[in-house]
């Protein structure tokens, strides 16, 4: 099931019955030899023309002159077309004179079909979602080393990363600093209020609940910020020889949808009540209160699921809504928290094992775990941003296949 599938599940009024008379849009049609005619917008094409007035290529951006006093009321007074050179030539009402090589509407065209290309092979790549019996087809394994080494290698972990939301990476040296390693090759960590890279060990009296042996019920980190890190990456330096410490994944998006299907009233109570996250500490120096106020499932103008926000322990006490919406919220939960341990698969890390996966659409957990003198479970743990992800991405594509639009 792809998120796109779902989409028309959730109706939203994008698009307005009542055209009025000067909202009509007023087509340019060009004609493509090979392909279908090309449509655009006049006043799209004169916001976006190339001449040294409009556009500053240095900066590859859009000069500001025109939205001084944009006259949208601008129309074509005349177009033609070089076909040798493949050029677009128009004049203007204003006087203004563009043009437009084929080669750049053809990537901008507005047809369904490119629009689509462009936004799953050059905006973000288009997630698939998994349930819990999925999890072995979907799960990928990368090495370490090929990935400090080799881009391509770098491409497709971060793709698989992207797609299905989890890729495990292997043969890391027992080191400090993999996951700067790591992350350096992407971009750079995002720092949070517990530092770049922090450490998962039990210690006793800890300050934070993920820092126990306890079981660590399935959660997203730190759904108390606004803006949330993206990717959590977690190394193994040391695993538990007990039983435990095996690390649980469910893709919560794929939750979200199930829910969207079954259970359609507490889908959108879980859409719409927002819950007070929290965290209260000290790191350091530095003491913090971090609250975020928003819905565990968070969708975007199309209605897809963007970003799911769970934590037991996080979930402030402050829960700011009126009476009514609390008790529907518990039920909407308990049928999202029994869907999402439904769904969930287990595995147990190794030394030397970095887990990298989206903190804005899994859930994961720990189960307890028991240390002893001479075995102490420890894990690394940082994160990165998916802004810094999709432009590595994006940039590496280009690299990998310069003629690609
Ligand atoms: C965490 C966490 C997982 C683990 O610290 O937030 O998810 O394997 N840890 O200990
Ligand atoms: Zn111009
Ligand atoms: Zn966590």
């Amino acid at each position: 099931m792809t998120q796109a599938d779902r989409r028309d599940l959730v109706s939203l009024p994008l698009e307005s019955a009542f055209l009025q008379e000067q909202d009509q849009p007023r087509l340019v049609r060009v004609q493509d030899p090979d392909r279908q005619d090309m449509q655009f917008p006049d006043i799209w094409l004169r916001d976006n023309c190339r001449c040294k007035e409009c556009y500053l290529p240095q900066t590859l951006s859009r000069l500001p002159q025109l939205w001084n006093s944009l006259d949208t009321s601008v129309r074509v007074r005349s177009q033609s077309v070089d076909a040798e050179q493949e050029i677009l030539y128009i004049e203007w009402s204003d006087g203004h004179a563009s043009q437009y090589p084929f080669s750049w509407l053809r990537e901008r065209d507005f047809s369904s079909a490119n629009r689509r290309r462009y936004l799953r092979d050059f905006y973000r790549p288009e997630q698939k979602l998994w349930s819990g019996r999925d999890f072995e087809e979907i799960r990928k394994v990368f090495c370490y080393q090929e990935l400090i080494s080799c881009d391509s290698a770098l491409q497709q972990w971060l793709l698989h990363l992207a797609t299905f939301g989890v890729a495990l990476v292997k043969n890391a040296p027992l080191e400090m600093d993999v996951l700067r390693r790591l992350s350096n090759r992407v971009g750079f960590m995002r720092r949070t209020t517990y530092g770049e890279e922090f450490s998962v060990r039990a210690q006793p009296g800890a300050s934070n609940y993920a820092y126990l042996a306890a079981p660590l019920p399935l959660h997203t980190d730190m759904p108390y910020f606004e803006y949330l890190p993206g990717v959590t990456m977690l190394h193994t330096l040391e695993q538990s020889a007990s039983p435990g410490g095996v690390n649980l994944l469910t893709d919560a998006f794929y939750v979200a949808e199930v829910m969207r299907e079954r259970h359609p009233e507490q889908f959108r109570v879980l859409c719409q009540t927002p819950v007070d996250w929290a965290d209260i500490g000290s790191e350091g120096d530095l003491q913090f209160h971090n609250i975020w106020r928003a819905p565990v499932i968070n969708l975007d103008a199309e209605g897809r699921c963007v970003r799911i926000n769970h934590s037991i322990p996080q979930r402030d006490s402050h829960f700011s809504v009126p009476l009514e919406q609390v008790r529907p919220w518990y039920e909407a939960m308990a049928t999202f928290v029994g869907l999402a341990h439904e769904h969930s698969s287990g595995f147990k890390t190794t030394p030397g094992d970095v887990l990298t996966f989206d903190n804005l659409r899994l859930v994961h957990g720990r189960t307890g775990y028991d240390d002893t003198d001479r075995n102490v479970r420890h894990i690394l743990g940082a994160f990165v941003d998916w802004d810094i992800v999709y432009s590595r991405l994006r940039v590496l594509r280009r690299a990998s296949s310069p003629d690609a639009p």
